[in-house]
């Protein structure tokens, strides 16, 4: 994983966001492309959206790309192009939660903060809940923190996500179904966001109006306004006399 190979926190940062909600395979095949095309928090910050989005299709979930876009206005604005290491000022960037400050602060900056991510979160149910159900984060974090490893916590928790990644494939019953927090990835196929990632991707390649989209995608028109509305309303689209473009 090349993400791995580095400490550039902009490189660090641009793939912690992408494996948010994707697999490690599809963001190795999209990482390299996005640090070429956008090669620092000062190129991204001046990039068009529709570049960034553009460059971003692939990967769903459009609005962590926006997120990334508005951490790098802040890096460049605000930290002079330097990224904060730590994890509570990073916490409070677009698209940045708990487990993503935890291990951009840890990856980039090799500093021991404890965090929980799907991957984690296996490996503690496994060892220390192996009985239990409906295991809360809140009961896993105080392990986390005792059991790391305070001089390399980078390598250590690259090896605790292996672990957890490799228990999930290889076991018939993920431990995870037993966290309170366990949700599985709803289905893709015929799914509204199927359709609101197809919509974007539409007006990635020409403006267009209610109709002419509804026609394209052979959609009702009642279907694609609503969607319309909430992509305008994330600011992924914009509108202008009822033609949308991105
Ligand atoms: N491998 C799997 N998930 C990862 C992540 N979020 N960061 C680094 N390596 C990973």
């Amino acid at each position: 994983m090349p993400w791995r190979e580095t400490k550039n926190p902009y490189h660090i940062v641009v793939s912690e966001i992408m494996l948010q909600q994707t697999q490690v395979e599809r963001v190795m095949k999209k990482y390299p492309l996005f640090i070429k095309k956008f090669p620092s928090f000062q190129v991204l910050a001046w990039a068009s959206r529709a570049r960034v989005l553009a460059v971003w299709q692939g990967l769903g979930y459009n609005r962590r790309a926006l997120a990334l876009q508005k951490i790098a206005h802040i890096v460049v604005n605000e930290y002079k192009g330097a990224l904060p290491s730590d994890h509570e000022l990073l916490q409070k960037m677009p698209g940045i939660g708990k487990a993503t400050a935890g291990s951009v602060a840890t990856f980039a900056f090799n500093r021991p903060i404890p965090f929980i991510e799907t991957n984690i979160r296996r490996v503690y149910i496994h060892f220390f809940f192996a009985k239990k159900r409906k295991v809360n984060d809140a009961e896993i974090l105080p392990l986390v923190l005792r059991t790391m490893d305070l001089k390399n916590p980078r390598e250590w928790f690259f090896a605790l996500m292996d672990y957890g990644s490799m228990l999930g494939e290889k076991m018939k019953t993920n431990p995870n179904k037993k966290s309170a927090h366990y949700m599985r990835q709803p289905k893709f196929e015929g799914s509204r966001r199927q359709l609101r990632g197809n919509i974007l991707k539409t007006l990635l390649t020409r403006r267009m109006g209610l109709e002419d989209l509804a026609k394209q995608l052979s959609r009702p028109t009642t279907k694609i306004a609503k969607i319309l509305y909430t992509l305008e309303r994330d600011g992924l689209i914009q509108r202008k006399e009822n033609i949308f473009s991105v």
